[in-house]
């Protein structure tokens, strides 16, 4: 009896007055369908922002976004404040601070020359921890050109010396950023008095560059002025190594010292404002050479047994910071006097 007495509830729950199973989830799912319908239309009248702005993903996940201004930061200023996301839009775990891996180095990396670097001192303070640049001492050194030794000397230079047959003229320079207080410029005012000097490109008083192109225009040359525009250690780019090396043009350099030059490349492979004590004798000289045919040639000795190799914009830059990072230790390193230590 006892089991018959629970028995006949249990029937009486199974009975014909409760709903089927499927009934129960066409209601849920008409239920969720509203309620999503309801929060869409909500939304879309509070704002006509699209999804994303209104509903960020939840949780919010710490990311880092690194905005590289410098040197285009803009007039007047030294660095772009990073926003206070939270107080604008409501953000959180967007604190304006730089979170950063103890392990991350940051790496300093400039090809122009201090004269031409402003500001340095706002990243002053152990902001970064190498360098990278044309500067022989930089952590990670990327000249802008070097000669390396050839496989095998040449014996026949035949292919190593230009053509002298083309070469019509005399002295060319190509320059870009014209300034009368640049050295090179007041250097060219005084040269040009005792030699017909050819000045090619935009800005100042030269003429296009020829379709031709640059290497081709200069080939014709005997001495290409290779003038840096402003005189800093090893600040040697490529107006020596593609515009005068490459181009087969007897380089006369206005930069740094002779001593610093001959750090990369032979003596003999140029010519130095400094070896003369005016204008007046380098013109001479640069005469001289025009008529002394083997004398001009052994500006080009050197080529026998080295070859030129010319900066490749930016991945060589890239490579070597990663070759860097490859044979680098655990050595934790800083720059805190950036600014000194690059205009010295
Ligand atoms: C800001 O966001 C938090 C968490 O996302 C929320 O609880 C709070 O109501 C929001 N405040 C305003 C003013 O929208
Ligand atoms: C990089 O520099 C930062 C800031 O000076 C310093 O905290 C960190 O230890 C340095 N990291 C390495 C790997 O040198």
């Amino acid at each position: 009896s006892l089991r018959e007495g629970s028995g006949g509830p249990q029937r009486g729950r199974r009975g014909g007055r409760e709903l089927p199973r499927g009934a129960w989830l066409l209601i849920t799912f008409w239920l969720l369908m509203f309620s999503a319908l309801a929060v869409y239309f909500s939304l879309i009248q509070l704002s006509p922002l699209p999804w994303p702005y209104l509903r960020p993903p939840a949780p919010p996940r710490p990311v880092t976004v690194l905005m590289w201004w410098e040197p285009f930061v803009g007039k007047g200023r030294s660095h772009r404040p990073v926003p206070d996301c939270q107080r604008l839009f409501n953000l959180s775990g967007s604190a304006p601070e730089l979170a950063r891996p103890p392990g991350q180095r940051w790496v300093w990396m400039n090809f122009e020359s201090p004269t031409n670097s402003p500001r340095l001192e706002s990243l002053d303070g152990s902001l970064f921890n190498w360098t990278l640049s044309y500067r022989a001492d930089s952590d990670i050194f990327v000249p802008y050109g070097y000669l390396y030794p050839r496989s095998s000397p040449q014996d026949q230079p035949s292919g190593l010396y230009p053509s002298l047959a083309r070469k019509q003229g005399l002295v060319a320079w190509v320059v870009s950023h014209w300034s009368e207080r640049q050295a090179r410029v007041r250097y060219y005012h005084e040269l040009r008095q005792y030699l017909k000097v050819d000045v090619y490109g935009q800005g100042g008083p030269g003429q296009p560059v020829p379709d031709s192109g640059l290497l081709h225009t200069v080939a014709r040359y005997k001495f290409y002025l290779a003038f840096e525009n402003s005189q800093h250690l090893d600040y040697i780019t490529e107006k020596l190594w593609r515009n005068a090396f490459l181009a087969g043009a007897v380089p006369v350099v206005l930069g740094p010292s002779r001593a610093n030059y001959e750090r990369f490349v032979p003596r003999n492979a140029f010519i130095h404002v400094d070896d003369f004590p005016n204008v007046a004798a380098l013109a001479s000289y640069l005469r001289f050479l025009d008529r002394n045919r083997n004398q001009y040639k052994r500006y080009f000795d050197w080529r026998r047994r080295y070859a030129v190799h010319i900066l490749s914009f930016w991945d060589e830059p890239w490579c070597r910071t990663c070759q860097a990072l490859q044979i680098a230790g655990d050595q934790p390193k800083k720059m805190n006097n950036l600014a000194a230590w690059f205009q010295r």
